[in-house]
This record gives structure tokens, C-alpha cells and sequence, in this order.
């Protein structure tokens, strides 16, 4: 018997989820609707919290997608480090997140899914972007898809982590940050759907092609992915809690709230090594891939 009512935010990603309390923490049968949920939508957003979920319960629903990841620069907090605090502010130097990207692309391992729920809102703006990067793979033409099929891309974190974090306390000296080179076309573990997986923040060069060349089809792709088709911009509610899968989407929270406050319970779950795998089968026709077949890259 279905539990969720879901309503699809666009044709090609996100949906509203309602009818369930997260707090009260989420059953077995309601977890595996809410698997599959995620799956086909690549973004939920758990509509109408009463209440923040403790941190335990935070980390038990997010447990039940995977082993959690801890950040490799900011501070953690909770079980194992486990809850990363967002929290901007009028004396915020910087705000998490204020750029398109799949969350700490830069690790061998990439962290699979977040989940952010939301404590303190400004009285407007916060908003997050998401863009699916399947819809964007799918609307290439089918050379282009072969051509970057065979190429792998650098994600580097140095000149995003370093001192980012100064003034929540974390002293980084002589720290090194993450750097791994990932395929351009990965495949979900999940659904074997391609996407495209290179975002603005952590890509920084095609790897074999660290030169104007790279640099050049790098800035179109980049361009390309950020297409206003692709994308959701989300509204947040208080207590709303987004779950997204980081190996199909990226996202952008703004910042255009100052001197306001924004704050949230943040906690990802471990990834497997970022693959591409040719021998695939073609994807089953999904929402993503039909809401877009006439687009053209941009
Ligand atoms: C993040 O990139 O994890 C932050 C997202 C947000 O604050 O909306």
C-alpha cells in the first residue's frame, strides 16, 4: 500500500514527498517506496516536518542508504563526526555550497547521497538549485557521447578547503586535500543510467588534455550542464529535508540573504569508486531522458 504522496517538482527531476514523519523515523516498507522514490527522481524533498529529526534519527535514515561519510575539511559533529552544521550568517566569510557541484567530487570515493534538513530560514531567499546531469548526458548527440566516453577529468579541492573553514576552529596546516581524476560519462551503480559528472567547483582540467584544448571543451561541457532545462530551484519550508544522489545531480545553494541566517543538519553517505561502463544496457526510457530528446547543447 503506498505511504507517499509524491508530486514531481519538473519533468526531469525532484519530487515533494508528503505523508511521512521523519522524526518518528521511517519503517521498512515505507523505506523501500522512498528508495525507489529517490531513485527515479534524484532529489526528495520531505514536506511538512513538524519537528527537526534528532540528530540520531538523522543518522539512522541516512544509515539505511549506506555507511555515513565524514567531510574531509569541515568540522563534524555528532556521531562520528557525522552531522555537518550549514550555517551562514552576517559575519559568514563564505557560504557552503554557493556554486554548482556534486558534493566532494574531489575523493576517490565520492559520498553518494546527502541529506539536509533545514532548522533556520531568512525570511526569503536560501534557495537550492539542482540539475540533473543524466538529462544533460541524454540530450548530446551520440557521437559526443562516445567521444567523452573515453575521457577522464581531474577534481581537485585544494583551492576550494584551504583555511575555508578558519573560523569554525579547523587549523589545516599541512593538511592535504583530495584529488582524484573520475570518468566525464559515469554510470549509476544504482540504475545504469549515464550522466554527465563534472561540476564548476572541484573539475578543474580533462585529464591527458591539461592544456587550452582540455581547458576549452571543459568550459563548454561546464556551460552546457547548467542548463536552466536541467534544473529545479527549491524553496525551503522549515524543517523541510532534501535527500539527494550526488552520482546523478549537482546543486547550487544561493546566497542572497545576507545579513540573514540560514542553518541546517547536513549528513552524506559513502560512494563507490566513480565507474563508466560500456557494456551497460541501454537506459530503460525514463523522465529524464523524455522531457528532453529535442534540447541541444547550449
Ligand atoms: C550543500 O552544498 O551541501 C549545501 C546545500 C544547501 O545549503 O542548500
Amino acid at each position: 500500500m503506498a505511504r507517499l504522496q509524491l508530486t514531481p517538482l519538473s519533468p526531469v527531476l525532484g519530487a515533494e514527498v508528503r505523508g511521512v514523519n521523519l522524526a518518528e523515523g521511517v519503517d521498512d516498507a515505507t523505506f523501500a517506496e522512498i528508495h525507489e522514490a529517490w531513485l527515479r527522481h534524484g532529489v526528495l524533498f520531505f514536506k511538512d516536518q513538524p519537528a527537526p529529526m534528532s540528530e540520531a534519527v538523522q543518522t539512522a535514515f541516512a544509515r539505511r542508504f549506506g555507511d555515513l561519510h565524514v567531510h574531509p575539511a569541515a568540522p563534524g559533529s555528532g556521531e562520528g563526526d557525522a552531522i555537518f552544521v550549514i550555517h551562514c550568517h552576517r559575519d559568514s566569510k563564505v557560504a557552503n555550497g554557493n556554486g554548482w557541484h556534486s558534493d566532494v567530487s574531489c575523493e576517490a570515493e565520492p559520498p553518494m547521497g546527502t541529506m539536509l534538513q533545514l532548522r533556520q530560514l531568512p525570511s526569503c531567499g536560501g534557495d537550492t538549485m539542482f540539475a540533473s546531469m543524466e538529462a544533460a548526458y541524454a540530450v548530446l548527440s551520440e557521437e559526443e557521447q562516445a567521444f567523452l566516453q573515453g575521457l577522464s577529468a581531474w577534481h581537485t579541492s585544494e583551492h576550494i578547503y584551504r583555511g575555508r573553514y578558519e573560523d569554525r576552529g579547523v587549523e589545516d596546516a599541512g593538511k592535504v586535500y583530495p584529488k582524484a581524476a573520475h570518468p566525464v560519462v559515469r554510470t549509476h551503480p544504482e540504475t545504469g543510467r549515464p550522466s554527465l559528472y563534472i561540476n564548476r567547483a572541484f573539475t578543474t582540467a580533462i585529464v591527458g588534455m591539461e592544456n587550452g584544448e582540455g581547458d576549452a571543451l571543459l568550459k563548454r561541457l561546464l556551460r552546457h550542464v547548467e542548463r536552466p532545462e536541467f534544473q529545479i530551484r527549491y524553496r525551503w519550508e522549515r524543517f523541510d529535508t532534501a535527500f539527494w544522489d550526488n552520482r546523478c545531480l549537482q546543486h547550487y545553494a544561493l546566497w542572497d540573504y545576507w545579513p540573514e541566517e540560514r542553518l541546517g543538519h547536513r549528513v552524506t553517505v559513502g560512494g563507490d569508486v566513480p565507474f563508466f561502463d560500456p557494456s551497460a544496457p541501454a537506459p530503460a526510457p525514463s523522465p529524464l531522458r523524455m522531457a528532453t530528446p529535442r534540447l541541444r547543447p547550449a
